[in-house]
């Protein structure tokens, strides 16, 4: 199944993490070959900037995301 994953760009998130989150997910799918398996989106700011960054995988919404925190959810 094709996991869809959402990355906020608001300015909040992306300064708080969400650069440096979106780099290691592009280098994990491909280090990993999952292109035909991960899509990534770039999402708008949700107002949830204080629990940032944010990541919307499937549908649901992730606070506080790092790296570590990623890999687990797409291991899953
Ligand atoms: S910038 Fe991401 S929720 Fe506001």
């Amino acid at each position: 199944m094709v996991k869809e994953i959402k990355i906020c760009m608001g300015s909040a998130c992306f300064a708080r993490g969400n650069a440096d989150n979106l780099r290691f997910i592009e280098d994990y799918i491909k280090e990993n070959n999952l292109n035909s398996q991960i899509e990534i989106y770039g999402g708008r700011c949700k107002n949830l900037c204080e629990k940032g960054p944010t990541i919307e995988i499937d549908g649901t919404i992730y606070y506080e995301m790092t790296p570590e925190k990623i890999v687990e959810i797409l291991r899953k």
